[in-house]
């Protein structure tokens, strides 16, 4: 029997050592040590083994064991040694890691997310209105005469229909009040449509923030109040905000905002941002035509509006001189955001 056990553990040494690859492995293993193995095998015929001998014969055994395991243990690390080396072939592990590219999001995204975020924490919420309108929306009901020249067709994107591109979000205003009765605290992002020669602050598509603030007692130092912290807000509390008097059909009086804009090394600069005012009661009256009733009393109502160029805002908070960069998607530009 000693002999037997010797000439197993011999041959499954050399089987395991010829192994090339993990299969042929685990046949050498199984040949000896699976349930029909042939050591398996010899070591239950230990009980015919006269019991003088039994000790000496079930250490032979246990050695053997011992010794075609470690041998396959150590086979099977050198085999995945060698899988290894084969699969980094040709790589070269020491060149630096590809590079991760972050997205981000646009600025024009990030400035109204961020204008959003303001205003709904003063009360407003966020209202919607169709970007292809009609003159009544856009312009009548909002106090524009027909001979207006933002009416012109040289100005407006007309469809055949006698539809057009909104010039303003301000139609969001007269879509709301349509809608809702005061108390009304409404923003309306969106984009605005104009034919306008195409340079590096005007493009034909832009962004504007629209706002309806209407209810009782409401007058010029809320309108002021409210547009000066939301600058403050955004910009930075040291921001310095100026109204100017200016003409707008659809609120009186009415003012145009700047902010100074201060870049390092250039003389301070005055920036119009907004338009605002105070809603003019001509509007409460075609409203309260259009609505055929009295829920924008002109007698008891009154309100502000504004409407601000968000790609304006984007260009001030950045330092951008070319609007074009913000519609022309160049990774280069835009992963500054990232
Ligand atoms: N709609 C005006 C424009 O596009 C901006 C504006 C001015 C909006 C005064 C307002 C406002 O709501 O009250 O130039």
């Amino acid at each position: 029997m000693k002999e037997q056990i010797e000439a197993i553990q011999t041959e499954a040494l050399a089987q395991i050592s010829a192994a090339a690859d993990e299969r042929a492995l685990d046949d050498a293993r199984v040949a000896v040590l699976g349930k029909k193995g042939t050591l398996t095998l010899v070591a239950a015929g230990i009980k015919d083994v006269p019991k003088e001998d039994k000790a000496a014969v079930g250490q032979l055994l246990n050695a053997a064991r011992t010794a075609i395991t470690a041998a396959l243990e150590d086979k099977q690390i050198a085999l995945r040694e060698v899988a290894d080396r084969a699969a980094l072939a040709g790589i070269d592990v020491t060149l630096p890691a590809r590079q991760v590219h972050v997205g981000s999001l646009h600025p024009l995204t990030l400035i109204r997310d961020q204008a959003i975020g303001i205003l709904r924490r003063m009360g407003f919420a966020l209202a919607d209105g169709p970007e292809i309108e009609d003159e009544f929306h856009c312009f009548d009901a909002l106090n524009t005469p027909a001979d207006h020249p933002a009416r012109n067709e040289k100005d407006t994107f007309y469809f055949d229909s006698g539809k057009l591109l909104r010039t303003h979000t301000s139609s969001v205003q007269i879509r709301t009040m349509e809608t809702q009765t005061p108390p009304i605290r409404i923003i309306a992002p969106g984009s605005a449509y104009r034919r306008d020669e195409i340079d590096a602050t005007h493009l034909s598509v832009f962004n504007q923030l629209e706002g309806l603030y209407i209810g009782t007692d409401v007058s010029l130092p809320d309108l002021k109040g409210t547009l000066e912290y939301f600058l403050h807000e955004l910009f930075g509390p040291s921001t310095e905000v100026r109204f100017r008097p200016h003409f707008f059909p659809f609120t009186e009086p009415s003012f145009e905002i700047d902010v100074k804009l201060t870049v390092k090394g250039q003389a301070p600069k005055w920036i119009e941002i907004a338009g605002c005012g105070m809603v003019d009661p001509a509007v409460f009256e075609s409203i309260n035509k259009s609505r055929k009733d009295n829920a924008f009393d002109p007698e008891k109502v009154t309100g502000f509006a504004f409407g601000m160029g968000l790609d304006r805002l984007a260009m001030i908070r950045w330092g951008i001189k070319d609007i074009r960069l913000l519609i022309e998607n160049d990774a280069r530009f835009l992963k500054q955001f990232a």
